[in-house]
C-alpha cells in the first residue's frame, strides 16, 4: 500500500506489484474466501486503482457511521456514500476478526486479499434512509443494499489486477494514468462529466458550454453495474465513439470508462462522482440535473444543492451546475430556461423511460433530442432485442 502525492490529491495505489503477485496469489489459496457480487467486484477494483481515495478498502464501522451520518470520514474528509463488503449471518460464523481473506469473484479468479479488521452489523434501513433518501425498496439502490447481506466486513485491501479483457479495455485508465495524460495533453483545467445514459443533445450541449471554459473534457460514462431497464454499457460506448468522431475536436476530449456501479443515489452519488473524477485528475466536475436519480425520490436539483454542504477547495474540485437543458424549436437551438424565453410547448423534452420506450417501440428519437447517429446505434441494439 502506498500513497503517492499528487498535483491536486493523493492517491491511494492498493495494487499488488506484479513482481509479488504470484507469490501473494499462492499464499492466499489456502485463505477463507468471500465471493463478491458485481458491486462488490467493482468496487474492489477501484479501491486498488485509487478511483476512491482517500478510501483504502472497505470501511470501518467508525467511518462507516460518519459517512451515512455526516458525509466524512471519521478523520473528517469528504466521502458521501458507503463502501461496504456485506456477507451473510452464515458466512459470518466462520469469519474472525484479524483472519486474512480471498476476496473471489464470481468465476472463482481470487481479486483482491483483505485483513478482516472490522465486523459488524448495520442498520440497514438507517443507512437506506441518509444515504438513498427513501427505505422503499422499489428504489434500485436500496434493493440492492436489502439483498447484499447485513453483516459488514471492514479492512485494507490489496488488489489482484484485473485481467478481463471486454470492449472497454481500450479505454480503461487509472487515476495515475489519466493524470499523466492530462499533463502530458498541457491542460490545466478538466472537467469530468459522469454519464449511464446514451449521449444525447442536452448532454453534448452541457459539456460544450463546459469546455469553453477549461482545457479539457474527460468523458467519463460509467460501464459497471447498472439496473437492468438502462441501456447496456457496450451500447452506449458505440453510441459515444459515433457522436465524438463526428462533432468533438479529438485533441480537447479524453474518453475513459468507469467501471463502478451506479447506486443511483442522487446527491449523495453527485458527491461522490465529484470526489472520484478529482482523483482521476479532473479539476470541475458536471452537475446537471437530477445527476444519478432515480423516479422520483429526487428533487431536481438537489444534486447540486447537496454543494452547498461543502467548501470546493476542501472538496479539491468544483462542480458546474447547469439547469435542465433541451432543444426550443423557437431559439432553433439548445437552450436551457436561464437563457430561453419561450413557452414550455415550444421545448422538446423527453424523459430517458421515454426514449427507451420509443426505441423499443422502433420509433426514432427526433433529431432535436439525440443525434442521428447516436439514434442509428440505438436502433440497431432496440432492433436485436425484439
Ligand atoms: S446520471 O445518472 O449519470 O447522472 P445521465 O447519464 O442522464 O445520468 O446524466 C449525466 C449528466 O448529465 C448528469 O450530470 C445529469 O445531471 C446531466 N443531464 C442529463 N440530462 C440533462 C438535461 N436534459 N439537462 C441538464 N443536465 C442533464
Amino acid at each position: 500500500m502506498s500513497v503517492v502525492k499528487s498535483t491536486n490529491r493523493a492517491l491511494v495505489n492498493a495494487m499488488v506489484s506484479p513482481e509479488r503477485e504470484s507469490e501473494r496469489r499462492a499464499a492466499l489459496q489456502a485463505k477463507k474466501q468471500v465471493v463478491l457480487d458485481e458491486v462488490g467486484v467493482s468496487d474492489v477494483y477501484q479501491l486498488g486503482i485509487g478511483a476512491f481515495s482517500p478510501l483504502t478498502g472497505f470501511l470501518s464501522e467508525a467511518d462507516y457511521r460518519s459517512v451515512v451520518e455526516t458525509m466524512r470520514l471519521e478523520d473528517g474528509s469528504i466521502w458521501s456514500i458507503p463502501v461496504t463488503l456485506p456477507i451473510s449471518e452464515e458466512q459470518a460464523q466462520e469469519i474472525q476478526l484479524d483472519d486474512e481473506i480471498a476476496l473471489v469473484r464470481e468465476d472463482g479468479v481470487i481479486c483482491a486479499a483483505m485483513r478482516v479488521e472490522h465486523m459488524y452489523r448495520p442498520n440497514l434501513d438507517h443507512e437506506a434512509q441518509l444515504v438513498y433518501r427513501t427505505t422503499e425498496d422499489e428504489h434500485p439502490g436500496v434493493r440492492r443494499l436489502h439483498t447484499r447481506g447485513n453483516v459488514y466486513l471492514g479492512g485494507r485491501v490489496e488488489v489482484f489486477a484485473d485481467e478481463r479483457i471486454d470492449e472497454f479495455s481500450n479505454y480503461f485508465f487509472t487515476p495515475a494514468q489519466t493524470r499523466a495524460a492530462f499533463a502530458e495533453r498541457g491542460w490545466k483545467t478538466i472537467v469530468g462529466f459522469q454519464t449511464r445514459n446514451p449521449i444525447h443533445r442536452a448532454h453534448e450541449y452541457i459539456q460544450k458550454a463546459a469546455m469553453e471554459i477549461v482545457d479539457g473534457l474527460f468523458l467519463n460514462p460509467l460501464v459497471g453495474p447498472t439496473k437492468s431497464d438502462d441501456v447496456p454499457a457496450d451500447v452506449r460506448l458505440r453510441a459515444y465513439q459515433t457522436i465524438l468522431k463526428h462533432y468533438y475536436p479529438e485533441q480537447r476530449v479524453f474518453f475513459g470508462v468507469y467501471k463502478a456501479a451506479m447506486r443511483y443515489a442522487g446527491p449523495r452519488e453527485a458527491v461522490m462522482h465529484a470526489l472520484v473524477r478529482r482523483n482521476f485528475g479532473c479539476t470541475h466536475f458536471i452537475v446537471g440535473r437530477d445527476h444519478a436519480g432515480v423516479g422520483s425520490y429526487y428533487g431536481t436539483y438537489d444534486a447540486q444543492y447537496i454543494f452547498n454542504e461543502f467548501d470546493f477547495d476542501e472538496l479539491g474540485i468544483t462542480p458546474l451546475f447547469f439547469d435542465h437543458s433541451f432543444y426550443c424549436k423557437r431559439c432553433e437551438g439548445m437552450a436551457t430556461t436561464k437563457t430561453c424565453p419561450h413557452e414550455a410547448a415550444d421545448h422538446v423534452i423527453l424523459s430517458g423511460t421515454k426514449v427507451r420506450q420509443m426505441l423499443r417501440e422502433g420509433v426514432a428519437p427526433p433529431p432535436e433530442f439525440s443525434r442521428p447517429e447516436v439514434v442509428q446505434v440505438l436502433m440497431e441494439h432496440y432492433s436485436k432485442q425484439q
